[in-house]
């Protein structure tokens, strides 16, 4: 009796611990993406930047990480006009540190222009984004079909904590 007191005594601390963690495992994933402009060939030329940009969404607290060849590119921000003309001479912001890999917070919904000067841009370096607020989470607003059921994200959920509180049932049984 006395051994099975004390055994409880660790147990619930792990079972709180569990509990944590299940929890932890029910919210959706809202996080920031940092996207490696380029991909894997990165900022340089012979790469097109409006291709590369044409199927991904760039939301707000985003991030562009440019990683380049220091030596001879850098990162300028500019204004339309400048993107289109390739004009360097007065760029809004240069995010060149010199380390040839450069972040960029895209902190502000708005229109984004980013040139490399020392004549690329006129060999397609050039990249123009349109950053918008992200989509709202799952959790916030549940989306429901038109006979008023939870939807799949919302199903997803759901099988998500059964799976948490059946490992917590698991758990338990196998200490008792
Ligand atoms: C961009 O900046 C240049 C020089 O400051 C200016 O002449 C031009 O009108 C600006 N373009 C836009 C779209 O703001
Ligand atoms: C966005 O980030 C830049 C650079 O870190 C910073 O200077 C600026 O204040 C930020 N703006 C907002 C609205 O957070
Ligand atoms: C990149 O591709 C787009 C769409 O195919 C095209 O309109 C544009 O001229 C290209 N840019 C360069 C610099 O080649």
């Amino acid at each position: 009796m006395e051994a099975a007191m004390t055994r409880r005594g660790i147990v619930f601390p792990s079972l709180v611990l569990m509990l944590t963690c299940a929890m932890l495992l029910m919210i959706p994933e809202v996080s920031a993406t940092r996207f490696i402009v380029g991909g894997n060939q990165g900022w340089t030329s012979n790469v097109n930047y409006t291709i590369w940009a044409k199927d991904k969404h760039f939301y707000k607290d985003d991030w562009l990480f440019f990683v380049y060849d220091r030596n001879q590119m850098n990162v300028l921000e500019v204004n339309k006009t400048d993107y289109e003309t390739c004009n360097s001479d007065h760029p809004i912001h240069s995010w060149t540190t010199g380390a040839g890999r450069d972040v960029v917070p895209l902190n502000v919904t708005r229109h984004y222009y980013f040139i490399s000067g020392k004549g690329f841009c006129y060999g397609g370096m050039k990249l123009a984004i349109n950053v918008v607020n992200p989509p709202p989470p799952p959790m916030a607003a549940p989306a429901t079909n038109k006979n008023g059921s939870p939807s799949d994200s919302g199903n997803q959920i759901l099988t998500r904590s059964v799976l948490a509180f059946a490992a917590v049932w698991t758990f338990l049984f196998h200490f008792y």
